[in-house]
């Protein structure tokens, strides 16, 4: 019996719906493997601000480092969208990812063949789309410095963020990019803006750099805007991308939607030890909380992600992707991944199809 410590973070909006969903889904295959889960809940966000005045409780950091993994839901909401920045949920979130290092985040944008027709593009362009965004998630603009708002000398405000990447965070990032090239398709594409920002290219001499040691990689170099313009023009040339935390942010909520769904997406925030951190791309939903209708499937998926990228369970990772696509071959579909002659059901009842299906 093999027992994991995982701090369970719902957060807000639809998290605490989903979250209830990937723990009785790992309860089971918990069952099936031998693997006992001890879980901890911890308040983030929201949830936090309004229990503690902070959105990241140092209780809560502290729990998070003393486990094994971290599966987060998501964080936000309307009534905390008007606080002061130190006091928003978002910051939660990110001193989350700084305290714990994770510099390294996956996510995975692949179309399931179920859901070709719940994306907004052509079938011909998304058939077969499988693309890995790997994004830099503790530096760049959203961490440097200097930044504020700054009175200038006429009175006048400024405000003022700084994208900084200095040469051994570029490498760090990089070397994740080629690794997972390695163990997916070989190709890595290298996102910047490179004409414009010197930090830009700065990014791009470091990964050329590189390259030479995996030359079983094909590197490629794009510009952030003719990135993005790729991406709906011809998405199958990416295998794996890139990128720093800005872009990163961008590209892969526009590379989560060739899926059809935001809804279905994981991902991994790693760093080079300690726990990682799980959680869907998605965020809280905050206009469909509370009514069963959220898609529990990407916070399903995270924890498989969780079993396979932190615990080391890719037998008991399989059973669950294979049962999220066994559900959806059955036809069910929440709203927003509803097509015609599909079954829509709510969260819950997506949750019990999933469970039947995984415990046989
Ligand atoms: C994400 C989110 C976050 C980010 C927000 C909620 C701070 O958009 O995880 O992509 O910008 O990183
Ligand atoms: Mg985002």
């Amino acid at each position: 019996m093999m027992n994991y410590r995982i701090t369970l973070l719902p957060g807000d909006g639809i998290g605490p719906e989903i979250m209830a969903v990937a723990v009785d889904v790992l309860k089971v295959v918990g069952n099936q493997f031998n693997l006992n889960f001890e879980f901890q809940e911890a308040p983030i966000g929201g949830v936090a601000i309004d229990a503690t005045g902070e959105p990241l409780p140092g209780q809560t950091l502290e729990m998070c480092r003393n486990s094994d993994a971290v599966l987060l839901a998501a964080i936000g909401g309307y009534k905390w969208d008007n606080l002061p920045r130190h006091q928003r949920p978002e910051t939660g979130l990110l001193g989350l990812r700084a305290g714990l290092g994770l510099f390294a985040n996956l996510r995975p944008a692949k179309i399931l063949p179920q859901l070709i027709d719940a994306s907004s593009l052509k079938r011909d362009i998304v058939e077969g789309v499988d693309i890995m965004v790997v994004r830099e998630l503790t530096g760049g603009v959203y961490f440097g410095t200097p930044k504020g708002v700054f009175e200038t000398e006429t009175g006048e405000k400024r405000g003022v963020n700084t994208m900084a990447y200095t040469e051994s965070e570029i490498d760090r990032i990089a070397k994740v990019g080629f690794e997972t090239a390695q163990k997916r398709g070989g190709k890595l594409c290298s996102v910047d803006k490179a004409n414009v920002l010197e930090v830009s290219q700065l990014w791009r001499d470091r990964v050329t750099l590189l390259a030479p040691e995996y030359p079983d990689v094909e590197l490629s170099h794009l510009y952030v805007d003719n990135a993005a313009m790729q991406l709906v023009r011809w998405p199958k040339q990416f295998d794996t991308i890139v990128t720093g935390n800005l872009f990163g942010d961008i590209l892969s909520d526009a590379a989560a939607m060739l899926t059809g769904s935001i809804g279905m997406l994981p991902s991994a925030s790693l760093g080079a030890s300690g726990p990682g951190v799980f959680e869907p791309v998605h965020g809280s939903a905050p206009d469909i909380a509370g009514q069963d209708k959220a898609n529990p499937l990407a916070q399903v998926l995270s924890a498989a992600m969780m079993l396979r990228y932190a615990l080391e369970q890719p037998v008991a990772a399989d059973k669950i992707e294979k049962a999220v696509l066994e559900v959806l071959e059955q036809g069910y579909r929440t709203g927003d991944i509803m097509s015609e002659g599909m079954k829509q059901v709510g969260c819950k009842e997506m949750a019990e199809v999933l469970l039947k299906v995984l415990s046989v």
